[in-house]
């Protein structure tokens, strides 16, 4: 099921026009590369940067489909997997209603900071506020999974005390920017090494391995020592705080939703004009693990629980027993017959998979629904390896979008240089290098 690939001629950089006629003329994946297809916006997108997040979306990508469909001043646009926001972002600034969700608490914070408009002056006013108070105050220290083993104790009394300043003395406007850069000063604080999405103490004994960034990576373990916390998140809110004005005028607020699940979105049939979004990858992304010190300091991990995020969260590494045991076929012959192959070799791993084509069929279903007939959908999605099989998810979940109700009217190819969180796994999971792009149209819904 692998796709046909026709490159572009060398150095061309064609209209949306040019690439569907092309596509409809051979029906192979056309292979572009979206840095060159639209290469850079004017002002700069600070917004972006304002938390890491894995496997974020290149941003290209809704700034093409953005610029070459051209909605409708105020039409809605829905990102079923939000993540960080990117495409929402985009979205607002491009004159549209976002409306998103994602399973991930931290990645609808993100998302929210990103959308709320702030006043720089007052979030001065508050962060001052906090920078005189927090000395005093008592830590706050909510259920962190693993604190000692992540935090030293200065450093999480100075975070505890930081959290209960924030909680008295900033806006709720203000609040979603002030939390956000709090999960960054988390990260930056933390024992974990800055080179990966997911948690992996620093270890000066394995420094050799470290390769050209060793050096880098134990100076910053040395840095901790005398580390000064709160100046660490003085600088994070200022620098997020000019990096999100940057494209925000004024005091004006965009109106927009964000739900939990992509299976159950409370809106109405057919009320969606455009999607954009990249759904979860089999396996292969552990958004929630990725996110537990954040997650943790931020308080939605009560008891030291993951697993509540964990279970609604497609493309999940962990299934429960009753899970386990569902033997519900996708109805995708090719699907099947590969998942009765992989389960040879380790059953787990094609349980795992089975359940994400299901679940995805699932929300490909609740995003049929909601959106009009002839709105166009941006689906992005690359190729992964499941327990050393290529699993070929671009042409799964384009069938369970036919089957939906959504027909293919473009399919192009772009080699990725880095998405975060990409992690060899055993050897079996698998790194990402290429990912397929398709704009699907909403087909007239059966009566
Ligand atoms: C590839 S990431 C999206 C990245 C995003 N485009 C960005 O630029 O940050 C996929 C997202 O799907 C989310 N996700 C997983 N299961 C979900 C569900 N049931 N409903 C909504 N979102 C879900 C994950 O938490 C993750 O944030």
């Amino acid at each position: 099921m692998t796709a046909r690939v026709e490159p572009l001629p060398h150095g061309e950089r064609p209209a949306l026009d040019t690439l569907i006629s092309r596509f409809d003329s051979g029906s192979a994946a056309v292979e572009v590369n979206f840095r060159r297809l639209m290469p850079s916006v004017t002002p700069p997108r600070g917004g972006h940067a304002i938390h890491p997040y894995p496997a974020k979306l290149l941003v290209n990508i809704p700034q093409f489909f953005l610029a070459a469909l051209c909605p409708d001043h105020g039409d809605k646009l829905l990102d079923p997997f939000c993540g960080s926001g990117t495409v929402l972002y985009e979205a607002a600034l491009a004159g549209l209603r976002p409306l998103g969700s994602d399973s991930n608490p931290l990645a609808r914070l993100v998302t929210r900071a990103k959308l709320t408009s702030i006043n720089r002056d007052v979030v001065g006013d508050e962060l001052a506020l906090i920078m005189q108070r927090y000395p005093m105050l008592a830590p706050d220290i909510p259920d962190v999974i693993n604190l000692d083993y992540w935090f030293s104790d200065r450093i999480s009394q100075t975070l505890g005390k930081l959290r209960a300043a924030i909680a008295q003395c900033v806006s709720t406007r203000h609040r979603p920017l002030f939390d956000v850069s709090f999960s960054a000063t988390v990260k930056r604080v933390s024992y974990a090494d800055p080179r990966l999405s997911v948690p992996v103490k620093i270890n000066p004994a394995r420094s050799a391995r470290y390769g050209a960034k060793g050096d880098e990576v134990l100076r910053r373990l040395a840095r901790l020592e005398n580390v000064d916390v709160a100046a660490v998140f003085w600088s994070i809110v200022s620098q997020n705080s000019r990096r999100l004005r940057q494209v925000r005028e004024g005091d004006a607020e965009i109106p927009f939703t964000i739900f939990d699940d992509a299976r159950a979105l409370n809106l109405a049939d057919a009320s969606i004009d455009i999607a954009i979004t990249s759904p979860p990858y089999v396996g292969a992304q552990k958004y929630i693990r990725a996110s537990s010190l954040s997650l943790g300091w931020l308080g939605f991990t009560p008891e030291c629980k993951l697993r509540p995020h964990e279970r609604v969260s497609i493309g999940r590494e962990h299934l429960g027993a009753e899970e386990i045991w569902q033997t519900e076929g996708t109805g995708i012959l090719a699907a099947d017959a590969l998942l009765d192959e992989i389960a040879a070799r380790n059953p787990l791993r094609a349980r795992i998979a089975q359940r994400y084509l299901l679940e995805m069929r699932d929300a490909l279903a609740e995003l049929a629904r909601v959106m009009r007939t002839g709105a166009d959908l941006i689906l992005v999605v690359g190729p992964n390896l499941v327990a050393g099989f290529e699993f070929p998810t671009p042409a799964f979940l384009e069938e369970l979008a036919r089957r939906a109700g959504f027909a293919t009217h473009l399919h192009l190819i772009d080699s990725i240089e880095s998405r975060g969180l990409m992690t060899k796994r055993n050897r079996t999971a698998g790194v990402i290098q290429q990912e397929s792009v398709f704009l699907l149209k909403r087909g007239p819904v059966d009566v």
